[in-house]
C-alpha cells in the first residue's frame, strides 16, 4: 500500500507530522501516525516553558512520552524548539539580564535539553521566529539584550553539545520571496560566512487556501544555493469553516504545489505537516472561524488535500 513516507522516501525525502501529548490517547491517531509519517515533531513539550519552567530545573516527562511514541513507530524526531520568544517562561522573558547573564541562561538551556536527547534526534529547531513581517528583528528579550548575537551564541552552543544533530533556523510567512524571507536569507548568508554552524532553514508554511506563493520553489532554491538544507516544518493550509467543496478542491492543488516545491529541490530534505487530522489541529483555537487545514478529515478520512500530496510524490 502507498504511504506518504514510502513515496517520499523513493524521492529521497521524509514525510513527518507533529504530534502532541494530548493526542496520543486517541487510538486512531496512535494507529495512523506511524503509517504515513516517518518523522515526528513534538507539538509543545520541548518548548522552554515546559522543559525549564523555573531556572535550572528541567522536566522531560512530556517530551519523553512523545520520543518514545516516535521510537516505537520507527519515526525520527525533530526537536522543537530551543530559543523562541513564545511559550517562554516569564522568568526568562521578564527577567533582568545583562549580556553575560542571558548568554549563560541560553547556553545552560541548550546544554541541558540537548544533552538529555543527545544522539536521539535528527534535527533541532535551534532558533524560531526571530523576524517581524517587514524583515526587522522581533524585539524579544533575546534581541533586546544581545542584539542579533543571540543567534550565533545559540547555534555555536548547540553544535558543541550535540554534533550529531542537524541545526535549523525556523520561521513562518517566509515561503514567498518577501521582506521577511529576504531578512532570513541575508542573516543565514552572513552567519555561514562567519562560520556559525547552521545546517538547515525550516519553513513553517502555515498557509491559507488559495495563497500558496508561486515563488515558493524559487525561494527554496535561493536558500539551497547558500549550501544549507531546507525543509517544510509545520505545513497546514487553512480555510474558513465549514469548508466549501471549492475550498477543499483548491486545497488539493495547494498541498500538491507546496509539496512539489520541496520535491523539486534536491536540498529540500522533507515535509512535516503540523498535525495530520482536522480532529487535532491548532488552527481553530488560534484563528477563530478557520480550520480544515490538514490532509485527513476529523474522522480520519483522506481529504482531497491528501490526494494532492500523493500527486506531488
Ligand atoms: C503551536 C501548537 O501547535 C499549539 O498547541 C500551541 O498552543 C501554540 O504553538 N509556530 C511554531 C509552533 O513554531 O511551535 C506553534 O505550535 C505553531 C506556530
Amino acid at each position: 500500500q502507498q504511504t506518504l513516507q514510502g513515496l517520499a522516501a523513493a524521492k529521497g525525502k521524509y514525510f513527518g507530522t507533529s504530534v502532541d501529548n494530548s493526542e496520543i490517547s486517541d487510538p486512531k491517531l496512535a494507529a495512523l501516525a506511524g503509517v504515513d509519517f516517518n518523522v515526528l515533531t513534538p507539538g509543545n513539550p520541548m518548548k522552554w516553558e515546559v522543559t525549564e519552567p523555573t531556572q535550572n530545573s528541567f522536566t522531560y516527562t512530556l517530551a519523553d512520552q512523545l520520543v518514545s511514541f516516535a521510537t516505537t513507530r520507527n519515526m525520527k524526531v525533530r526537536g522543537h524548539t530551543l530559543v523562541w520568544h513564545s511559550q517562554l517562561p516569564k522568568w526568562v522573558s521578564e527577567g533582568t539580564w545583562t549580556r553575560d547573564t542571558l548568554t549563560a541562561v541560553i547556553e545552560n538551556h541548550i546544554d541541558k535539553v540537548m544533552t538529555k536527547y543527545k544522539g536521539q534526534l535528527f534535527h533541532w529547531d535551534v532558533v524560531n521566529e526571530i523576524f517581524n513581517e517587514d524583515g526587522t528583528w522581533r524585539p524579544s528579550v533575546f534581541y533586546k539584550t544581545l542584539g542579533e548575537d543571540f543567534v550565533a551564541i545559540a547555534f555555536r552552543k548547540a553544535r558543541a553539545v550535540d554534533p550529531s544533530v542537524k541545526l535549523y533556523i525556523n520561521d513562518y510567512n517566509t515561503d514567498a520571496i518577501n521582506s521577511k524571507s529576504t531578512a532570513l536569507y541575508n542573516l543565514v548568508k552572513k552567519l555561514l560566512a562567519a562560520g556559525v554552524p547552521i545546517d538547515g532553514v525550516g519553513f513553517q508554511s502555515h498557509m491559507i487556501v488559495g495563497q500558496v506563493p508561486s515563488d515558493f520553489q524559487a525561494n527554496f532554491e535561493r536558500f539551497a544555493a547558500l549550501g544549507v538544507e531546507v525543509a517544510i516544518t509545520e505545513l497546514d493550509i487553512r480555510t474558513t469553516t465549514p469548508a466549501s467543496s471549492a475550498a477543499l478542491t483548491q486545497q488539493q492543488t495547494d498541498y500538491k504545489n507546496a509539496v512539489l516545491a520541496c520535491v523539486n529541490v534536491p536540498k529540500c530534505v522533507g515535509v512535516t505537516v503540523w498535525g495530520f487530522t482536522d480532529k487535532h489541529s491548532w488552527i481553530p483555537s488560534t484563528f477563530p472561524g478557520e480550520g480544515a487545514a490538514l490532509p485527513y478529515s476529523d474522522c480520519y478520512k483522506p481529504k482531497p488535500a491528501y490526494n494532492g500530496i500523493l500527486s506531488a510524490l
